[in-house]
């Protein structure tokens, strides 16, 4: 198959880990007779070195013509100063809403081979964790009004959080089906005793619910959900919640699996072009280092064949892959624990295209 992907290298450390999931993808092209063609794109403090901005509309355009597009993480210290619309987040942020990607898919999923790196107790940790956060991901305060304005010379700032019932709906199909595919639980997590949004996004899911009498619905206030998180991560299968809410518990979530270096991420709106990512940020700190865990990364180029091009006996090779590295015992710094091997960000992703090549 021929498939055109999209690549944004990304800021700081994060191109030490794009390397490494071409490279996989590259293994995965060999053995499978596939030809994939990339093609460079600017997005982040890249783009603002070179074009002066963050998400230039030709590089837009370039996401678009893509049948998917992988990225690293952005920004950086070099570019903290600049005013919020040249940030590089921005660029991200304008990358997922003129790609029109609604729903993120955030799994958290403990590695039994990295149990020992959780910081839960052993007894909580061994229940279990297996879930996924359905994060609504181009509404909310992200895209609401972002006022700063000065009243008898003190400054006051205001964002809003706007959503409509079309955009709560749509996210809240894609969390059903997802549950439907899955154990069947959902729970919607708000703050609809204080939010009027939240008033509205139940309102519309107590509607949705009644088209799936097979998945069993709940609702739970996002300071609740926050600590459920860590004291009975096992509760939860599907998590549905709105933009600013689902960053957050992505976050608090990644972690309990043990690092966050692991957890990939899809984003998908209407056709199949999404984008693929780490949930996380560009570690300006190790960066050129070869010190970057590579695997979210990896991953997140192993849920681009899966769910946008249909290719799932090639994911699964990358996860089993992944997998056996693990059981080997190698590690990256952030998920090293006694005993085991630590390697480097390059080693890592060798030692994962070697397992794919000789499985
Ligand atoms: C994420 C990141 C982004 C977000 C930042 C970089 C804008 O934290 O993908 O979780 O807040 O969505
Ligand atoms: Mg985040």
């Amino acid at each position: 198959m021929h498939k055109k992907i999209g690549v944004i290298w990304g800021d700081c450390a994060s191109k030490e880990i794009v390397a490494q999931a071409l490279s996989v993808l590259e293994a995965i092209e060999k053995k499978y007779g596939h030809e994939f063609e990339y093609t460079k794109i600017l997005m982040g403090g890249e783009a603002i070195d070179e074009m002066g901005e963050p998400l230039p509309q030709s590089q837009l355009n370039l996401c678009l013509e893509q049948d998917s597009v992988l990225l690293g993480a952005i920004g950086g210290p070099k570019w903290e100063g600049l005013p919020g619309h040249l940030r590089p987040e921005k660029g991200l942020l304008k990358l997922r809403e003129g790609m029109g990607l609604y729903a993120n898919n955030r799994p958290a999923k403990i590695w039994s081979q990295l149990s020992e790196a959780s910081p839960l107790k052993k007894e909580i940790v061994d229940q279990g964790i297996d879930f996924i956060i359905v994060r609504e991901l181009i509404g909310g305060a992200y895209f609401g009004k972002h006022e700063l304005y000065e009243i008898d010379g003190e400054k006051i700032a205001m964002d809003t959080m706007p959503y409509s019932e079309h955009e709560i709906e749509r996210i809240g199909k894609i969390a059903f089906e997802t549950a439907q595919k899955r154990n069947k639980k959902l729970c919607m997590v708000d703050k609809h005793n204080v939010l009027e949004t939240s008033r509205l996004w139940a309102s519309v899911f107590d509607r949705l619910k009644e088209q799936y009498p097979d998945v069993e619905y709940s609702t739970m206030f996002v300071d609740n959900a926050a600590m459920q998180i860590c004291k009975n991560p096992s509760q939860f299968d599907v998590i549905v919640t709105e933009n600013l809410f689902g960053d957050i518990l992505s976050d608090e979530a990644s972690e309990i699996t043990g690092s966050i270096g692991m957890i990939p991420s899809s984003s998908l709106g209407e056709t199949s072009n999404g984008l693929y990512e780490p949930i996380h940020g560009s570690a300006p700190d190790i960066a050129g280092k070869d010190v970057i865990n590579p695997i979210a990364c990896i991953l997140s180029a192993a849920m681009m064949l899966r769910y946008s091009f249909d290719m799932s006996k090639e994911a699964d090779d990358i996860e089993q892959a992944v997998d056996s590295v693990l059981t080997k015992g190698y590690r990256t710094a952030d998920m090293m624990s006694e005993g085991m091997k630590q390697v480097g960000t390059k080693e890592m992703g060798a030692l994962i295209r070697k397992e794919i090549e000789s499985c």
